[in-house]
């Protein structure tokens, strides 16, 4: 929406103030298109759009590329809807039938930039899609994340005579530096970054000048540093497969990228800064789908590894190794305070378990996006502990800034390396588990329970109480194996399954967390309505839902105490004619209860820490399954996105 142009009349003002918000509103649920840039010798065309397939897991719901042409004047190209033609039915919109005729690129150009864009401040369009580009012509952005002055900004720009063509916060970007140019293409950009407020990455390019700047505050931004090329983008996907050399922009770096692998690192006030080089930490086949369908399933399947990846250099250096992940822990731990977002917080929860019946330390785990709005009593050795997969959780970094700021002892669990949590965080653990792509988290909950057990194993003074876990721990990838015998059962009865409108997932104790994130799964990736509840609450309300709609999901393992009580709930449902799938280690007992046209899916036995991670996997397949039966877009459901970069 044009800010000025809507202004004109009181209830035009009143409309305009409540789209504001409403795009305020879809600001807090997320955000996290994805950018990149090329500088080189090879058409940058290609490599922008093959990099841009990458970044698709971000999430996305339009896309665009910008370039200089022969004649060195900016184009931009953008589309709604998908990058590839083959990923949309015959006659709709996406990137790739602009820009390609008989299988071939249309244009060429060395210099180029690209983005996916998920609809924040305006409606998925082709207008509201970057690059944006600047009234003159002159500069092409692409940008990730909000400008959150941009309303201040517009008019002010307005006002100067700058004609608006998106309803994007981010076109102000390209306006300012317009504004600014005045000869000094790098001057005009750093004026400009005095002048944003918010979190943000962006890239520009300029008719002016044969090289892109990249500028990072908040938002994500590397460099992939080739012989003769520079891919500056949101992570190292897009260029992995063309160098392992990369630099990880601070907040608050600019980046001037020139022909031949060349370029320059400054702060945002012009001083020249020293970057260290390091190395991508994995290879093309991690981001590729190796014959899979879908990146899930690849990524459900990897999980004998990643697990084992996450303890098996540790276990036998815990003293060492894991101690120096967690340096200076305090000796007299107040609380452990387990901080994340979905799976991740599940995970956290998980946590909690352990260390309170454990390791006897008072224990919680907390959605980051309450905690951050709580104004919470935090103590000087409170312990609390980020988890993550992406690192780049808004909601949780910002939790992570409130507990740091208060003297905690902070530490971050996180799959992605260099990540902004786990620069923040300063220590803890990586998860080595490879980059997830589907957008539902699988293989990190898995791997984040392995580190959350080598994390209280430090806090466990007792030799025989580690060594039994390493043991169960070393068991575990074969374990996990054998849960996939059930894969074909699970997708035989996926079709009955995809019939019940509502599920309810009932754990008790460790296998609490289990069910709700059984249910978010469900949710997310077939779209079905699933609630995860305590088992030992469902009679406390939710039995009043028991009908053939609904199918009741247990998980039944653990410690006899648990199971003997989880089992009695299960029985409640049974006695009201409820259906339900059983997802238990002591299948005969339960055979006993259950009737033909129920469920039962058989998982090894292992130590109560350890089950979440055998009891999810089953979950994971049956979400799988049934959304793949329902022809669900299982590797980017809708409405979601993998990296959260927005509170
Ligand atoms: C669920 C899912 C999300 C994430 C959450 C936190 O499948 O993917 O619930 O777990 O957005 O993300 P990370 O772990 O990247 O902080």
């Amino acid at each position: 929406m044009d800010g000025a142009r809507v202004y004109k009349n009181k209830n035009a003002l009143f409309i305009y103030i409540r789209c504001c918000l409403d795009a305020c509103l879809i600001c807090l649920v997320v955000n996290m298109c994805g950018i990149i840039g090329y500088i080189g010798n090879d058409n940058g065309i290609e490599v922008v759009f093959n990099g841009l397939i990458r970044l698709e897991y971000r999430g996305y719901d339009s896309v665009g590329i910008g370039f200089k042409d022969k004649k060195g004047k900016i184009k931009a190209v953008k589309s709604v809807g998908r990058i590839q033609r083959s990923d949309v039915a015959p006659g709709m919109p996406n990137l790739e039938e602009k820009i390609k005729e008989n299988g071939r690129f249309k244009f060429d150009s060395q210099i180029v930039i690209g983005h996916t864009r998920w609809a924040t401040h305006g409606a998925p369009s082709e207008r509201n899609a970057h690059p944006h580009v600047s009234m003159s012509g002159r500069f092409a952005i692409v940008h990730n994340g909000i400008i959150e002055n941009y309303y201040t900004l517009k008019k002010e720009l307005v006002d100067k005579g700058y004609k608006f063509s998106s309803e994007t916060d981010s076109e102000v970007i390209a306006h300012l530096i317009d504004y600014f140019y005045n000869g000094d293409f790098v001057e005009a950009v750093r004026k400009t970054l005095t002048k944003l407020d918010g979190a943000y990455s962006f890239l520009v390019i300029s008719e002016v000048d044969d090289f892109i700047i990249g500028a990072k505050k908040g938002s994500p931004l590397c460099v992939g540093i080739g012989n003769d090329e520079i891919i500056i983008s949101s992570d190292e996907m897009p260029f992995v497969d063309r160098t392992k050399k990369v630099i990880y922009l601070n907040d608050n770096e600019l980046i001037i990228a020139y022909f031949n692998g060349n370029y320059d690192v400054k702060s945002f006030e012009g001083i020249d800064i020293e970057k260290e080089i390091k190395g991508v930490p994995y290879d093309i086949e991690a981001i590729t789908k190796a014959g899979y369908k879908h990146f899930m399933l690849k990524e459900i399947h990897e999980q004998p590894t990643t697990v084992k990846n996450a303890f098996i250099s540790r276990v036998d250096h815990l003293d060492t190794m894991v101690r120096d992940n967690f340096p200076n822990l305090p000796r007299n731990i107040n609380r452990v305070i387990y901080l994340g977002c979905g799976t991740s917080l599940y995970a956290g929860m998980v946590g909690m378990y352990i260390t309170e019946r454990y390791a006897h330390v008072p224990s919680r785990s907390e959605y980051a996006s309450e905690f951050i709005y709580r104004d919470p009593v935090i103590f000087r050795n409170d312990v609390c502990i980020a988890l993550s997969q992406s690192g780049e959780t808004a909601d949780t970094k910002e939790a992570l800034k409130i507990v740091k700021d208060k003297g905690a002892y902070v530490a971050g669990i996180v799959n992605t390396v260099g990540s902004q949590i786990a620069r923040l965080a300063g220590k803890g653990m990586y998860l080595h588990a490879g980059p997830e792509i589907g957008v539902a988290s699988t293989k990190a909950f898995t791997s984040q329970i392995i580190a959350i057990n080598l994390f209280n194993m430090l806090l466990i003074d007792d030799d025989d109480y580690r060594q039994s876990i390493i043991n169960e721990m070393k068991r575990l990838p074969n374990k996990i194996k054998d849960v996939f015998n059930n894969e074909d059962y699970i997708r035989d009865i996926a079709p009955m399954i995809a019939r019940y409108k509502n599920f309810l997932y009932l754990g008790r104790d460790i296998n609490y967390p289990v069910a709700l994130e059984g249910a978010l799964k469900m949710k997310e990736i077939a779209y079905i309505h699933a609630e995860g509840y305590s088992s030992g609450e469902m009679k406390h309300g939710p039995i009043a839902l028991v009908d053939d709609n609904l199918l009741s999901v247990f998980i039944i393992t653990g410690g006899r105490d648990i199971y003997q009580k989880t089992l009695n709930n299960l029985l409640e449902i049974k006695s009201r004619n409820g259906k339900v799938l059983v997802i238990t280690d002591n299948v005969d007992e339960m055979r006993k209860y259950l009737g033909n046209d129920d469920y039962i899916i058989k998982v090894p036995n292992t130590i109560p820490q350890l089950t979440p991670i055998i009891n999810i996997i089953p979950l994971q397949l049956l979400s799988y399954y049934v959304a793949d039966h329902l022809g669900r877009e299982i590797d980017k459901p809708r409405n979601l996105a993998k990296s959260v970069t927005v509170e």
